[in-house]
């Protein structure tokens, strides 16, 4: 049946409605409409020859009439808040075939909470796009809290909608429903990847580098999970599944040699930290303690002094801490005694991981900075290369995809940067460390090529060849983009 009918004009007609003259609302209820292709895909993957279909999200009905084409109208079912799409959805599927009572149609297509309306139903497939929600909109969507239970207060609502329609389909059926890309590696879409382990495994998967829903930046996934499979994705984290699309290399690193936790302290600091401090910050106070920002923190380089910085909402060319008044004040005395040792400064997100090594112990991190304090001062430049090898980078981007403001940024917790494996090849590490050391004492056209020489030797550290090309796409990822 081909597109345009009556219907089919009004859907796209409210759609333009809505895009014109209610985008705060749909913003409020999480709801932009999913593009032709996407639904086919999903369909493509989702559904089986004969049997039912829900979409618990259901809108104007992109997913239902593209269904029914396929199945029947008989066959699908659907469920939305928003009392004008469901209409629209109910007259669509009605259009497409005239013999189904719309009184059917109307039992099949209901105005109501997803999350609650089909229980004790369960379908051959449930497929669509629910709403993307943070925790503070939520209320406005009216879910119910019951199906929040067990998940974290930060669980996206599209993620309750994945682990509820986990109840609706029948062993051997298909959940495919669009998602925001944190449910890959978000801490708080843990429980939802356990319970889809728990029920089946993802079988296919949709992503996209570029967001495909007009309005919003959101980036998308579709994770396929068929109940009853056996799982072959580890439920910590499905960025596996997803890191090809990023152009990831994807690496198996040793599990039993000691970890970054073994040799370091990794501590992150908070807001107390970033308030308490900017009362003492100046624009290049002669004898202050530089405060480090992430954003002047590289692979083996620091820019203060060399660049601009924002802190605190302000611009400074050299943000230096007025270290004797910040201890006659007492409040951060102690922080900052604790932070003055030699240690690593991590910036909050980069390209790879950016480290540079504060062998002096005299600079303060600046929220969001991890520093990585090792328990002997030899292990400074070690666990420098450790950060800055390349398998090591491709294993946090892939297991932390999503996590980042961009899925092409690296961001690693000080409680994930203590949890990264250390090399297998001893030898290798030694050289890797010396030339971590030689990169951040040489000047600009040195370093590249100490880094360089460094991805590779740190590549073979964690036993593989030095020209793999994960070393190749460290290398590329490392220099900063001209202009930055
Ligand atoms: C992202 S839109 C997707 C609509 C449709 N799946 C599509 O692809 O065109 C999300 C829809 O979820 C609806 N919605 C929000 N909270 C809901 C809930 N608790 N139960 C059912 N629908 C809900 C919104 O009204 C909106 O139509």
């Amino acid at each position: 049946m081909a597109r345009g009918t009556e219907a089919d004009e009004a859907a796209d007609a409210y759609e333009r409605h809505l895009a014109a003259r209610e985008r705060d609302r749909r913003r409020a209820q999480g709801s932009f409409y999913t593009p032709a292709e996407l639904v086919g895909w999903v369909l493509d993957r989702a559904l089986p020859t004969t049997g039912t279909v829900l979409d618990p999200a259901c809108g104007t009905g992109h997913f239902l009439v593209a269904a029914a084409r396929r199945l029947g109208v008989r066959a699908v079912h659907g469920s939305d808040l928003d009392i004008d799409a469901v209409r629209i959805a109910r007259q669509r599927l009605h259009e497409l075939d005239p013999s189904v009572p719309m009184a059917t149609i109307a039992q099949q297509v209901v105005v109501a909470d997803g999350l609650v309306a089909w229980e004790g139903r369960t379908f051959d497939a449930v497929v669509g796009n629910p709403p993307f929600l943070g925790q503070l909109r939520r209320r406005s969507a009216g879910q119910s809290e019951e199906h929040r239970r067990g998940l974290g207060a930060y669980t996206d609502t599209s993620a309750v909608f994945l682990r509820r329609a986990l109840d609706l389909v029948v062993p051997g059926g298909v959940v495919a429903l669009v998602q925001p890309i944190s449910v890959l590696a978000a801490r708080d879409a843990g429980p939802v990847r356990t319970a889809v382990a728990e029920r089946g495994a993802v079988t296919d998967f949709w992503c996209t580098d570029r967001p495909v829903f007009d309005g919003t930046p959101v980036l998308t996934c579709v994770p396929v999970v068929r109940a009853g499979a056996t799982p072959a994705t580890d439920p910590d984290s499905w960025g596996a599944l997803a890191a090809p699309g990023f152009g990831i290399p994807a690496v198996t690193l040793p599990g039993d040699t000691g970890t970054v936790g073994d040799l370091a302290t990794c501590t992150a600091d908070f807001r107390d930290q970033y308030y308490g401090l900017a009362p003492f910050v100046r624009d290049g106070l002669p004898g202050g303690t530089p405060l480090v920002t992430t954003g002047l923190i590289d692979p083996a380089e620091s820019r203060w002094g060399s660049a601009p910085t924002r802190f605190a909402r302000q611009q400074y060319d050299a943000p230096s801490v007025d270290l004797a008044a910040l201890r006659a004040d007492g409040a951060l005395a102690g922080w900052a005694t604790a932070r003055l040792v030699p240690k690593l400064l991590v910036a909050g997100q980069g390209r790879v991981i950016e480290a540079v090594a504060d062998e002096a112990g005299a600079w303060l991190p600046s929220v969001p900075v991890v520093s990585v304090v090792p328990h002997n001062r030899a292990d400074l430049w070690p666990l420098l290369a450790v950060l800055l090898a390349p398998p090591v980078v491709a294993h946090a981007a892939t297991r932390y995809l999503g996590t980042g403001l961009t899925p092409g940024s690296v961001k690693v917790s000080a409680r994930q940067l203590a949890a990264l494996p250390l090399p297998a090849d001893g030898g290798a590490w030694d050289e890797g460390a010396r030339l971590a050391e030689a990169a951040q004492r040489a000047d600009a056209t040195a370093r590249t090529a100490y880094l360089g020489e460094l991805a590779g030797v740190m590549t073979a550290a964690y036993g593989l060849p030095a020209d793999h090309e994960t070393a190749q796409w460290w290398r590329g990822r490392q220099q900063r983009p001209p202009g930055a």
